[in-house]
């Protein structure tokens, strides 16, 4: 059978190792496939700059448009990142009837309804595989794997950086700055290193996740982020000291009245095997009624694993490539017209477990008055703990776990908390998860 013609954009790190794979696994590719994957077309900014693979065999240009708009190129991966002209060339490569393969977490997140709905049209495939958690198959286990389960939550480390910094700073003692730099330095780190730290790229990540899990439409702009910049070597290191580990975890959770979507640093029990998740690794846990829990396990990011997830998707076309449309497996795992818009709960409606940390005057009553004020807001303490004042210090820090309540009853309770004379400075609010 004739080879597939694939032209790629963006020979950066993702592009040369999925040059790289689809070299070295050639003929196993071509065995899964059934028909031979050819790079027939790349496309790159710097044309003179050295690479990881060999581009021996491609057209090389700087002008990606060529590319789409290539009568011999059958399918288009799209690794250059960014939204703007990504959105431009695949929508333009989808226009002309070809296939599309892309590791374009934030193209997916932010305009995936649009570019889902213009594949459709046309009949063509857009795979993304590569977007969330790099090299684990997750959309595939979701979207195939799971199709027979109603998925109750899934939680997940989805950025490899924050990851990363945290488990250093537990580890090691290191500052939040320093690990930061490092991981710029390892190339795991975004363009814009606030996306990592901040939550961005993992709520672009969590986007995705629920939409495949409960039949949702892609809907960013109501995830929840908050980042991990906040978290200080203290926090990190009570949290140990009761038993937990401080992860920051995109949630997704289906509740009888609408949609948890929620990226923040939590405390999860050290026990649970996600807790254990360090560097710059990435796993997520999905729970389905029929199931259970399940958890996927794997590296986040790097040239190799998320070409392999580039590549798995580039298989799935090829295979595809001969059946029609309506019988292929749809972009967000439910059939197109069966997207419901279940609501996405404000982040006041969640309901979580806390991990508070204030500083109060040591004298006695204080800690009656917090737990005065928590139970006024009906919240249950879990453990408290009071930490000796330092030498000639009036002032200690205080840790409590609460049990689960509303998020609007805790940010209640911390105002008035905050309010007491005899606490200063802001409570240091972390929420919790027992993933059970
Ligand atoms: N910046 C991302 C991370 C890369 O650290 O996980 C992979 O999406």
């Amino acid at each position: 059978m004739k080879p597939v013609n694939v032209g790629i954009l963006g020979l950066g790190t993702v592009g040369g190792g999925t040059v790289n794979v689809l070299k070295r696994n050639a003929e196993e590719i071509a065995r899964r496939a059934g028909r031979d994957i050819v790079v027939a077309r790349a496309s790159a900014r710097d044309l003179g700059r050295s690479r990881i693979c060999d581009t021996q065999g491609m057209a090389l240009t700087t002008d990606p448009f060529e590319i789409v708009n290539d009568p011999d190129i059958d399918v288009i991966v799209e690794l250059i990142g960014g939204c703007d002209l990504a959105k431009q060339l695949v929508l333009t490569a989808i226009a002309n009837g070809k296939q599309v393969v892309t590791a374009n977490k934030a193209l997916i997140a932010l305009h995936g309804n649009e570019v889902f709905a213009e594949a459709s049209r046309k009949g063509v495939m857009v795979l993304f595989e590569a977007a969330v958690a790099g090299g684990i198959p997750i959309i595939k286990a979701l979207r195939e794997g799971l199709a027979g389960n109603r998925i109750q939550w899934l939680a997940g480390i989805i950025n490899g950086t924050g990851n990363y910094i945290l488990s250093e700073m537990r580890d090691k003692g290191r500052d939040f700055d320093d690990v930061l730099k490092e991981a710029q330095a390892l190339g795991y780190a975004e363009a814009d290193p606030s996306f990592d730290v901040e939550g961005i790229d993992a709520g672009h990540k969590l986007t995705i996740l629920a939409s495949i899990a409960f039949g949702i439409p892609l809907q960013f702009d109501k995830v929840y982020t908050e980042g991990i910049s906040q978290i200080t070597r203290l926090d990190v290191e009570y949290a140990e000291a009761l038993g937990y580990r401080i992860k920051n975890l995109g949630i997704a959770r289906k509740t009888e009245t609408g949609i948890e979507l929620r990226v923040h640093p939590t405390l999860i029990p050290k026990r649970r095997l996600i807790a254990n998740v360090d560097g710059v690794m990435n796993a997520v846990l999905v729970c389905g009624d029929a199931v259970g829990p399940t958890l996927y396990y794997g590296a986040g990011a790097g040239a190799d694993p998320t070409a392999s997830a580039v590549v798995a998707d580039l298989v799935d076309v090829v295979r595809a490539m001969t059946c029609d449309p309506e019988n292929r497996v749809p972009h967000l795992a439910f059939q197109p017209d069966a997207i419901v818009d279940i609501p996405v709960l404000p982040v006041d409606r969640i309901e979580t477990a806390y991990y508070l940390r204030l500083t109060a005057e040591d004298k006695p009553g204080v800690l009656a008055d917090v737990t005065r004020i928590l139970a006024a807001h009906h919240i249950s303490i879990e453990a408290l703990i009071q930490k000796e004042p330092a030498k000639g210090e009036i002032q200690v820090p205080v840790i409590l776990l609460t049990q689960r309540t509303l998020e609007k009853e805790m940010n209640a309770a911390i105002a008035d908390i905050e309010a007491l004379a005899t606490v200063s400075g802001k409570v240091a609010r972390i929420r919790m998860e027992t993933l059970g």
